[in-house]
This record gives structure tokens, C-alpha cells and sequence, in this order.
């Protein structure tokens, strides 16, 4: 049984809590009810959007179609060996619930990632990552459907093509892929800590931890992020709004001259990643506001909504950090976040 729902305000749907109105919308919570989603004529005859937790999109205007949010539930164990444990989330699954499951369990690998907002289903869209840990590095399989033929596939973490930030589900199977399941491979023991992360290491070292366990790491990650971004409950966003831009070295070195303090990091020979939050520091834009939409005091990469900030709104000041940053840097920021409209 599937119900459709008409007219609906999406403002609890996304954590920039914009206002803007579905005309139809739909939850999956059982995976019974998507072969009959597919054949439904509201599915069909007008576009359509699939929704997790809402925490990386930005509504810019009335969404003249099906809103289809993901409410699949379900964690387990599917396998476990002497080294490895392989969890399956159902898509609709809290990625936090999920990540805490494992830290509870002793089950390593995803600790860095404590704290990020969203769903299971949606964490390999952006190939979801956070101190020094990438989903791609513990992925082992996504299930789902194929939205155009109704067909059931499983791709493995290759098939997915993950880079920073990015995934084949933002290019070739853009708006055509439902996820409704991820698994994930996990260590039971000799864990790989990840604390060269400069934040990790300093909160470890504060809390007097000198051979940390994944639930230190946990906890210190929880503890930087806190203290740093501001909880969508209290103030909307949707995280980083841009990517952190990647650059020719070359160009690196030119700005570099001329702004000593630049930081980058080396990725190879070839390629400097610049922190985007610096870049909008520096054209000065942090803590400004105008109207409800403005720039996050103590992270200028976060864009926020003070109330009633519209999505056009955050989107047009969105428009003039970006052409700032080029007319300053000759840097072309692209947005982390989905704009839709
Ligand atoms: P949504 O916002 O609902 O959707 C995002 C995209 O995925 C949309 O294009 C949607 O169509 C698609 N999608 C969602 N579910 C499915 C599905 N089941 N099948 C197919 N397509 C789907 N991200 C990081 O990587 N690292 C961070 O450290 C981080 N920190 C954040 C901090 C804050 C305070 C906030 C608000 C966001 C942060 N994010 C971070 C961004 C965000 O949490 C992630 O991108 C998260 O994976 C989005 O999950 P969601 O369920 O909310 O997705
Ligand atoms: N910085 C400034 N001014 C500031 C804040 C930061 O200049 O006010 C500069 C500093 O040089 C600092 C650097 O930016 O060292 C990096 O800042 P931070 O450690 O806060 O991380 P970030 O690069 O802004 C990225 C991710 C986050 C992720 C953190 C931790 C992107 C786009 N963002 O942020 O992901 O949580 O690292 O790993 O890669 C998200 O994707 O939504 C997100 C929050």
C-alpha cells in the first residue's frame, strides 16, 4: 500500500528549514511498496525527487512533483569472520544511529564519520566523509533500483566510482538510482585508528587519552564537531556549502605569492586542495547577514538560515561568495550542497 500525500510544506524535511511546498509527496517504508511506486502514474507523468534526512539539499522553489521520502528501516549483521563484520542499513536508517550501532559493537571503520547528519541511503551520493575517513574506504556493496527499468542491481564500491565528494549517483545514474540498502565491511579487531587528523589528535590529547579505542575517536569527533558547526535544530543548514575547490598547483604557487598565508593541501605533483572556509574568510563574508540568510560565524563554508531565510535567498547569497571568490582568487567553488529548482 503506498499513499500520496498533496500539497506539502517540506520546510521539516530539510535541515536549512526552507519553505517551500511539495505537490506530492510519498514515503517508503517497506521495500514492497517501490515496485508499485514505479508504476504509479505520479511517478511517472512529472518529476520526482528521493528524499533522506533533507541535511544536503536546498529547496529554491515549489517542487511541482513527487517528493519520495526514504523511511526504510533495518540494521544487521549479514556476516562476520575472525577480521571483518558486514552490516546491512536499510536506506532510511539514521547514518549517526548506524554509526553508534558500530561503535557500541566494537565494530571499526566508521567512528570518524560520528555525528554526520543524514541517512544511510543517501551517504554514498556525496561519498560522505569527515576526519580523514571517506565512506568509499569500509563500502562494500549498494543495492537499489533502477529508476528508469524497475530493475534491482548491486553495485560494488568501484562500480561506484567515488571521489571526494562524488559518486556515479552524481553523474551517469544522476536522479535514476533508488538506494535502498548499503552494506558496509568493518574490522571486529586490530581497528585502523585515523587520529592524524590535527583536531583528533589535539581533543585526545585534552582528554588525557594516549592509546585511544573507536570509542575515544568517537567521542572526540562528536566533541570537534560540536563545538564547531551549528546543530540544524537550532539554526538551519545544510553543512558545508561548497566543495573544498582543488587546484594546478601552479596556480597555487602564483597565489601563494601573493598570499603567504594560503593554506593548501598537497594532493600530488599536480593538485593543491584550498580550504573553501579560508577563501570565503578572506573575501569577507564571514558572520555577515542579510535578512535571515547568512554566512556561519565561526565557519564561513556554512551558509544559515535565521528563520525565515527563502532557499532563492541562501541561494543568491551562495552566487556572490562564489563570484567573490573568483574575482579575488580566480577559484571556481562548487556547491556540495543539491540545489533544487
Ligand atoms: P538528502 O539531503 O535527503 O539528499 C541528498 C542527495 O541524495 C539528494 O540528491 C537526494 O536526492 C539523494 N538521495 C538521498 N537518499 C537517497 C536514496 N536512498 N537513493 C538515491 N538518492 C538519494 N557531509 C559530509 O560528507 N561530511 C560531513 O562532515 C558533513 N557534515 C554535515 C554537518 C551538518 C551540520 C549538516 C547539516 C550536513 C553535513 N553533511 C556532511 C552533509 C550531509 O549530512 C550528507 O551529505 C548526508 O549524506 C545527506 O544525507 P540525507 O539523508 O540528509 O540526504
Ligand atoms: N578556516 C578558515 N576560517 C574559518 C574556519 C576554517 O580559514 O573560520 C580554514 C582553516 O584553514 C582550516 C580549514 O579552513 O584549517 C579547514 O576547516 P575545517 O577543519 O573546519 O574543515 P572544512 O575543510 O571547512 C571539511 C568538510 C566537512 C568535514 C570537515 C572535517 C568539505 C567541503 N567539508 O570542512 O564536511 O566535516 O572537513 O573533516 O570537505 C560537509 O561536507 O558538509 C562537512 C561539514
Amino acid at each position: 500500500m503506498i499513499t500520496f500525500q498533496e500539497r506539502v510544506n517540506l520546510a521539516p524535511f530539510n535541515t536549512f528549514g526552507v519553505t517551500e511546498y511539495a505537490r506530492w509527496f510519498t514515503r517508503i517504508e517497506k521495500p514492497v511498496q517501490i515496485p508499485a511506486l514505479l508504476q504509479h502514474a505520479l511517478f511517472s507523468s512529472g518529476p520526482h525527487l528521493i528524499l533522506g534526512g533533507g541535511s544536503n539539499v536546498l529547496f529554491t522553489r515549489a517542487f511541482e512533483g513527487l517528493i519520495i521520502r526514504i523511511e526504510l528501516a533495518g540494521i544487521k549483521v549479514i556476516r562476520e569472520d575472525n577480521e571483518y563484520v558486514w552490516i546491512k542499513a536499510a536506506a532510511g536508517e539514521n547514518w549517526h544511529k548506524l554509526v553508534m550501532f558500530c561503535v557500541q559493537n566494537n565494530y571499526g571503520g566508521i567512528e570518524n564519520l560520528s555525528l554526520i547528519p543524514g541517512t544511510a541511503g543517501a551517504a554514498p551520493i556525496q561519498n560522505i566523509g569527515a576526519y580523514g575517513v571517506e565512506l568509499t574506504e569500509v563500502l562494500e556493496e549498494v543495492e537499489g533500483f533502477d529508476l528508469t527499468t524497475g530493475s534491482t542491481h548491486t553495485l560494488s564500491a568501484a562500480d561506484c566510482r567515488f571521489g571526494y565528494r562524488d559518486s556515479i549517483f552524481k553523474h551517469e545514474l544522476k536522479e535514476k538510482f533508488l538506494i535502498s540498502s548499503i552494506t558496509l565491511r568493518l574490522t571486529r579487531r586490530n581497528h585502523r585508528l585515523r587520529t592524524s587528523y590535527g583536531a583528533i589528535t589535539d581533543t585526545l590529547k585534552s582528554l588525557n587519552i594516549s592509546q585511544p579505542t573507536i570509542q575515544d575517536i568517537s567521542k572526540a569527533v562528536i566533541q570537534i564537531r560540536t563545538s564547531k558547526l551549528p546543530d540544524p535544530q537550532q539554526l538551519g543548514n545544510a553543512g558545508s556549502f561548497f566543495k573544498n575547490p582543488v587546484i594546478e598547483s601552479k596556480h597555487y604557487h602564483l597565489l601563494k605569492e601573493k598570499h603567504p598565508d594560503m593554506p593548501g593541501f598537497i594532493i600530488d605533483s599536480q593538485q593543491v586542495k584550498i580550504p573553501a572556509a579560508w577563501l570565503i574568510e578572506q573575501c569577507g563574508w564571514k558572520g555577515k547577514r542579510f535578512g535571515d540568510a547568512g554566512v556561519h560565524v565561526h565557519q564561513p563554508l556554512v551558509l544559515v538560515n535565521y528563520g525565515r531565510a527563502t532557499g532563492k535567498e541562501i541561494l543568491q547569497l551562495a552566487h556572490q561568495i562564489h563570484d567573490s571568490v573568483v574575482d579575488k582568487f580566480n577559484i571556481d567553488l562548487q556547491t556540495e550542497v543539491n540545489i533544487i529548482g
